[in-house]
C-alpha cells in the first residue's frame, strides 16, 4: 500500500499534503501513516488467519522497540495486537496506551528489578528469560510480592538471519538467550524455584529475514528441542517466535513471502500444539513512516555536490549505524534536472550523511524532502546528541492529522542539568 503519493505535484501522505505539516509543525519531523500501519498489521494477521485455524491464532505481540509512541501503539492495541515490551519505560508506555497486561510479554537480556517488579505488578503474560541469575532474581522478586511468574527461556540456536551484522541475535557470540544445554539447567533449576512456572522458550534470531529458509531451520530445530524438553517431563506450552519480517527500503530488496512463511508455522510449529507468540517489530510501522526534512544548504566541494539537511543522525540514526538505505524524495520537484548528492545532517560527523552519490531531482535550499521507511528504529533510536531537540512526530489518518508528540524544547534539555556549587 503506498500512501505516500505526489498529488498536484506535492507529496502526500495519505490525504494531507507534506508541505502544509512542514509548514504547521516545522522539520525535522516524523510523519506516520495509520493506514498504512492497519494494512501491515492486516496483512500479518490475515496470512496467519488463512494459514491457521481460528482457535489457534498467534498473539501478534508488537515489539514495541521498533516505534513506541503511544498513539501508534494505540493504533495497534484498537487492531488486536498485544505487545512485546523491554523495559519498564516500555510497559508503561504499554498501559497507557491500554494493552492488556495479561498478553504483555516482557524481554531483555539486562532486566532490572525495576523492569521485573513493575512486569510483576502489572501481572504480565511471560518473562522472557535470558540468564539463570536472572531467573533466580525474578523467583526472588516474585515471592517478594506474592506472585508466580511465567517465564520462557530464550534459546540461543545459532540460527543467524537478517540485513546486517549488528542486528542479527541468534549466533552463538550473540549476548541474546542460552544455549540448548543452559535452558536445560535453567528448566531444571527452576523446578527449586516456588515463584517461577516454566513453560516454554522463546527464540528471535535476527532482523530483516527475507530468506524462508532461517525461519525453517528455526523451526526445525524448535521442534527438536520442544520434543528434548518434554522427553525430559518439561512443560512446553509456548513458544514464542520472535520477528525478524522484512520490509523494502530500496525497493529492489527480496522479501519474505508470509503465506510461507504462516504455512511453516502451519506445518512445523502448529503440530506442537502450544500457544504460538510472534513479534513482529519493522514490518509493521517501517514503511509507515518517513522523516520530513528541508534543505539548508547546497555546496560543491571537489567536485562533489553537497546537500546539507536539517534532519540527522540524532533523528535517524541508521544510515550512520548501518549503512542502511533511505529512499529520498523531494516534497515538490523543481524540474525534471537531476544530481547526483551527498546528502548530509548537520551534525559534527563524518557519518552523519544520508546517502552518498545519489541521483536525486534538483534540489535547493529551502525546499522539502523526506527519508522514506523511517516508522521503524527512526525516532526511538533518536538522541540529542549535539544538543539538537528531538523532532515532533505527526499521526495522519484519512485527512485527520494530529501532533501525537511535541518538539522538545532547550528547557526540556537544559533543565536537567545543574552546575555543582563548587565549580563557582
Ligand atoms: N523481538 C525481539 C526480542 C527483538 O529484539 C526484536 C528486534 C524484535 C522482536 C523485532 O524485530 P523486527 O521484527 O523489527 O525485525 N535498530 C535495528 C533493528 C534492531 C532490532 C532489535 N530487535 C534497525 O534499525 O535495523
Amino acid at each position: 500500500m503506498n500512501v505516500f503519493e505526489k498529488k498536484n505535484g506535492v507529496l502526500h501522505v495519505e490525504s494531507v499534503s507534506l508541505a502544509a505539516i512542514a509548514e504547521e509543525f516545522g522539520t525535522p519531523a516524523y510523519v506516520y501513516s495509520a493506514a498504512s500501519i492497519r494494512a501491515q498489521y492486516e496483512s500479518l494477521a490475515g496470512a496467519m488467519r488463512e494459514a491457521l485455524p481460528a482457535d489457534r491464532q498467534p498473539l501478534l505481540c508488537y515489539a514495541c522497540k521498533a516505534n513506541s509512541n503511544i498513539a501508534v501503539l494505540k493504533l495497534l492495541q484498537s487492531l488486536g495486537s498485544s505487545i512485546e515490551v523491554v523495559s519498564k519505560g516500555e510497559l508503561l508506555r504499554a498501559l497507557k496506551a491500554g494493552f492488556d497486561p495479561q498478553k504483555i510479554v516482557v524481554e531483555g537480556v539486562g532486566k532490572t528489578r525495576a523492569d521485573i517488579e513493575a512486569g510483576l505488578e502489572a501481572d504480565v503474560h511471560q518473562f522472557n528469560v535470558e540468564s539463570l541469575e536472572e531467573l533466580s532474581l525474578i523467583n526472588a522478586i516474585a515471592a517478594d510480592m506474592g506472585k508466580i511468574a511465567n517465564v520462557t527461556f530464550r534459546l540461543n540456536p545459532d540460527i543467524g538471519g537478517g540485513g546486517h551484522d549488528k542486528i542479527t541475535t541468534g549466533k552463538k557470540g550473540d549476548k541474546f538467550g542460552l544455549s540448548f544445554d543452559r535452558v536445560l539447567e535453567a528448566y531444571s533449576l527452576s523446578e527449586t524455584l516456588d515463584h517461577v512456572n516454566a513453560i516454554g522458550i522463546f527464540t528471535h534470531i535476527g532482523s530483516q529475514i527475507s530468506d524462508i529458509q532461517f525461519f525453517t531451520a528455526l523451526f526445525e530445530t524448535l521442534q527438536q528441542r520442544v520434543e528434548d524438553l518434554r522427553a525430559k517431563g518439561y512443560t512446553v506450552s509456548r513458544l514464542d517466535i520472535g520477528g525478524g519480517f522484512p520490509v523494502q527500503y530500496t525497493g529492489d530488496e527480496d522479501l519474505l513471502d508470509l503465506q510461507a512463511y504462516a504455512n511453516a508455522v502451519r506445518d512445523l510449529i502448529l503440530p506442537l500444539d502450544v500457544e504460538i507468540i510472534m513479534e513482529p517489530g519493522r514490518y509493521l510501522v517501517a514503511n509507515a513512516g518517513v522523516l520530513l526534512t528541508k534543505v539548508l544548504y547546497e555546496k560543491t566541494s571537489h567536485g562533489e555536490d553537497f546537500l546539507v539537511v536539517d534532519a540527522a543522525m540524532s533523528e535517524l540514526v541508521r544510515p550512520a549505524m548501518y549503512d542502511s538505505w533511505h529512499d529520498i524524495e523531494p516534497v515538490q520537484n523543481r524540474d525534471a534536472a537531476s544530481t547526483v548528492y551527498n546528502v548530509v545532517g548537520p551534525v559534527c560527523e563524518s557519518s552523519d550523511i544520508f546517502a552518498r552519490q545519489r541521483s536525486l531531482p534538483k534540489m535547493q535550499s529551502g525546499d522539502l524532502a523526506v527519508l522514506k521507511s523511517a516508522g521503524a528504529y527512526g525516532m526511538c533510536m533518536a538522541s540529542n546528541y549535539n544538543t539538537r531537540l528531538m523532532p515532533p512526530e505527526i499521526l495522519v489518518d484519512g485527512d485527520q492529522v494530529a501532533l501525537i508528540r511535541e518538539r522538545q524544547t532547550y528547557d526540556d534539555i537544559l533543565d536537567r542539568e545543574t552546575i555543582p556549587d563548587w565549580l563557582f
